[in-house]
């Protein structure tokens, strides 16, 4: 018998949408893909040359429990240099990727029964961490109409004795709201003594207006990020977390025994994406926001709600109740009907049912074609 908390974890329906996408590919479908959410860019040329060496040169040993100095320093120059800050390497926790970095958080926060905000529609991983180590997770609903934005008085309203941390994620996922430097700042205000979680995964990734960190604001914050995104290195799997520093002793003995390390070439990779030339970080934004404009104007012709326009990551959650108020059983129609895979809303919370959650990490040509298909399933 599995555990009680493990048996309470739902399916990730983007994985399953995914696999059953590519038992279909198996078989001799042609799929288009707009539910995963990785760059389809190959990670650049000089990053692996950097991995290639420190391979050869042996590095291939455990590194320092919170990451190599040379990298915990990259990570704190490239937020000093972009935000004008002045962050420390000492607050920098050199973790796997995003994902155990935020385990790492939690384990370190929650007591039972502390409560953490976080909007709803959310990043499915959220509340599958907070309810795992005992933590509850309480929701703000956002709105289409309002961009999906957290509103500060609805998270006033949802702060209680028990509240041990507002979460955030800008720009988001799976719905691509940036937020207002004035909202960050207003989150702050009212979070007052209870710290901010800022997942900024997709900094970087922001097609107008400019680019923010939490640490701008407040201090009194933890920060999540990585390399997935913005350096298109999903696979090396490579995080940080960012932390104030009277928390570091206790996240450096947890990181010790659960993680030990992080992966010792992959480090060496980040300093060189950190460190290197950022050209081609420039023109992969410059192309997600050609599709980005594209994949808006498709989806609203054939039928989508978009009230308000998503400029960051690379997500449109996309209203699809014209179609249907299912989204799971409407993404297994285009799925096996259309051959067009796209993550179910219901993935992102019950605030995203009816909405299905459409990436353009995809070529154009391609999201032209599973458009294509998409229009002639549901209006033909
Ligand atoms: C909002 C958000 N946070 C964290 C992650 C996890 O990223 P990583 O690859 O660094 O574990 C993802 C991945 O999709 C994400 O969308």
């Amino acid at each position: 018998m599995f555990s009680q908390k493990a048996a309470k974890i739902p399916p990730f329906y983007v994985m399953e949408v995914l696999e059953r996408a590519r038992e279909m590919e198996r078989s001799g479908r042609d799929i288009i893909h707009f539910e995963v959410g990785e760059p389809d860019f190959p990670t650049a040329p000089h990053i692996c040359e950097a991995a290639y060496s420190a391979i050869r040169a042996g590095e291939t040993k455990y590194t320092h429990s919170m990451g190599l100095p040379q990298l915990r320093q990259a990570i704190a120059d490239y937020y000093n240099r972009k935000f004008n800050i002045e962050l420390n390497p000492e607050q920098v926790i050199v973790t796997s990727g995003t994902s155990p970095a935020l385990l790492l958080l939690f384990m370190g926060l929650l007591n039972e029964g502390d409560e953490v905000i976080m909007s709803n529609p959310y990043y499915a991983g959220y509340p599958n961490f907070v309810e795992y180590l005992g933590g509850r997770p309480v929701y703000v609903y956002t709105r289409e109409d309002e961009g999906f934005s957290l509103t500060p008085d609805a998270v006033a309203r949802a702060f209680t004795p028990k509240t041990r941390a507002v979460l955030l994620n800008s720009p988001s996922n799976p719905t691509g709201h940036v937020m207002s430097p004035g909202t960050i700042r207003a989150l702050a205000e009212i979070a007052g003594s209870v710290p901010i979680i800022s997942d900024e995964i997709y900094q970087g990734l922001v097609y107008k207006g400019e680019d923010h960190t939490i640490l701008e604001y407040t201090d009194n914050a933890f920060v999540l990020n990585g390399f997935s995104k913005l350096y298109a290195m999903t696979g090396w799997r490579l995080g940080y977390l960012i932390a104030p520093p009277e928390y570091m002793r206790v996240l450096q003995n947890l990181q010790q025994h659960f993680f030990i390390c992080a992966n010792s070439f992959t480090q060496h990779a980040g300093i060189a994406a950190l460190e290197g030339p950022q050209e081609h970080v420039k023109e992969m934004v410059a192309t997600y926001d050609e599709r980005r404009k594209y994949i808006i104007e498709r989806l609203k012709k054939i039928g989508f709600g978009i009230a308000s326009e998503p400029v960051g990551a690379y997500y449109v959650l996309a209203n699809a109740k014209e179609f249907s108020n299912d989204s799971l059983e409407l993404s297994r129609r285009l799925l096996e009907e259309a051959g067009v895979a796209v993550t179910p809303g219901i993935d992102f919370g019950d605030g995203a049912q009816g909405y299905l959650r459409f990436s353009y990490a995809n070529s154009i040509e391609k999201i032209r074609e599973g458009l294509d298909r998409v229009d002639n399933l549901l209006n033909k």
